[in-house]
């Protein structure tokens, strides 16, 4: 009986490791601990404790699953392959006045700790229920634990009363900002030449910048930063946080303006920034860009895309980012130079559905480069050595 039982026991562990994950099969279906499509997209990382933990918008089937019906979701790993359902991290309100009542767009969220509060501190991408992508504002949430429950704080727009370290004589003029506050906000959030004629950052000075697609990064020195798509898509802003995390400071950059960068995904990598990111054009996916800067405000340089080779499922290459779009720099605990590229591959007409595609990052004579695997694992990284 004794016998049969171990046998029993030994049947199951080996069972259990057999399906457990050991590679990357980007773009497929990633099943989390129950067998069920992770459901974590726009999402980023945060690293605690030697365990990753994957933050991401809960999306449910349909169109409607674009909106936020449910909250922000959160899995947690040792191993990257295999992620354990934490739950739901922020939920939505009910609460028809929130900002994020049910029904709202909230996306892109990110989770960074905050050693000297010993706090989780959430920020997200959030456009209030009923508006379209009209609010453009900031939410951030707090927590004590890394999974949550986050405690919505309040949402902003970023900067307000501030001007960016590199403002212009120009973007100060009073009749420009006048002439572009007449306009009344009527800029389309895709590229038109019309933006470039007008002061949009000056008109938003007073009552804060846009901040659509976003990112967070904290530096060595445990400096964060808030990197944004403003200014109606057509700019980036990357904006120091207050020391609590919870609040932008006043300091702030501009760069890449009207280049029309969305989806910002940053990493340093030997004393160096390295920021990759899309165009803007919708849920359709566009041609990757990568950049580099010695410090974080820059100045930045382009670098060009860093994709190469074909998605073998879509036949989609460099000029469609493989049919994703960037979400997220990972560094991978305890090896040098390994960071993973993370994209989203959306399904806007069953945004359950979206994949994800994370593909190693190779530096190569100061350049970035994300070549297509179908397959792939963490050993790729020691054939990766610079
Ligand atoms: C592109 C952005 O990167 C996504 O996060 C989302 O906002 C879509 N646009 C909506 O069209």
């Amino acid at each position: 009986m004794k016998i049969i039982s171990i046998l029993f026991i030994l049947l199951t562990v080996n069972m259990h490791a057999e399906n457990r994950l050991q590679s990357f099969k980007p773009g497929q279906t990633w099943p989390d601990n129950n067998g069920r499509h992770i459901n974590a997209h726009g999402g980023g990382i945060c690293v605690y404790d030697s365990t990753y933990y994957w933050f991401g918008e809960h999306k449910i089937e349909g169109k409607a699953g674009n909106k936020a019906q449910v909250g922000v979701s959160v899995y947690s790993s040792k191993d990257l392959y295999n992620w354990k359902d934490e739950g739901i991290a922020l939920p939505v309100s009910d609460d028809p006045k929130s900002d994020i009542a049910k029904g709202c767009i909230l996306e892109r969220p990110k989770v960074i700790f905050n050693a000297k509060t010993n706090k989780f501190v959430m920020w997200f991408h959030l456009e209030l229920k009923g508006q379209g992508y009209g609010a453009a504002r900031s939410g951030i949430a707090i927590a004590d634990k890394i999974t949550g429950p986050y405690t919505f704080i309040r949402s902003i727009r970023p900067n307000a009363g501030h001007w960016p370290q590199n403002v212009t004589a120009d973007e100060k003029d009073p009749r420009s900002i006048a002439r572009t506050k007449a306009e009344n906000d009527r800029f389309s959030g895709a590229p038109t030449k019309k933006h470039e004629k007008f002061n949009i950052l000056g008109s938003h000075m007073e009552g804060g910048q846009m901040a659509r697609d976003m990112t967070l990064f904290v530096d060595d020195d445990g400096k964060a930063y808030h990197l944004y798509s403003s200014e109606h898509n057509s700019t980036l802003h990357i904006s120091l946080l207050t020391e609590d995390y919870l609040d932008h400071s006043g300091t702030y950059v501009r760069v890449f303006p009207f280049r029309w960068m969305e989806a910002p995904a940053i990493c340093k990598n030997n004393g160096k920034y390295y920021l990759i990111a899309s165009g803007c054009t919708g849920w359709s996916p566009n041609a990757a860009r990568s950049t580099v800067a010695d410090t974080i405000f820059g100045p930045w340089k382009e670098l060009g895309n860093p994709c190469v080779g074909e998605n073998t499922s879509n036949g989609l290459g460099p000029s469609k980012t493989f049919g994703g779009q960037s979400t997220y720099i990972l560094p991978v605990l305890g090896q040098d130079n390994a960071f993973i590229a993370m994209f989203d591959q959306w399904r806007p007409n069953n945004a359950i559905d979206g994949r994800y595609i994370w593909l190693p990052i190779q530096f190569e004579k100061g350049s970035l480069k994300i070549e297509w695997q179908d397959e792939w694992n963490l050993s790729f990284f020691k054939k990766n050595p610079e």
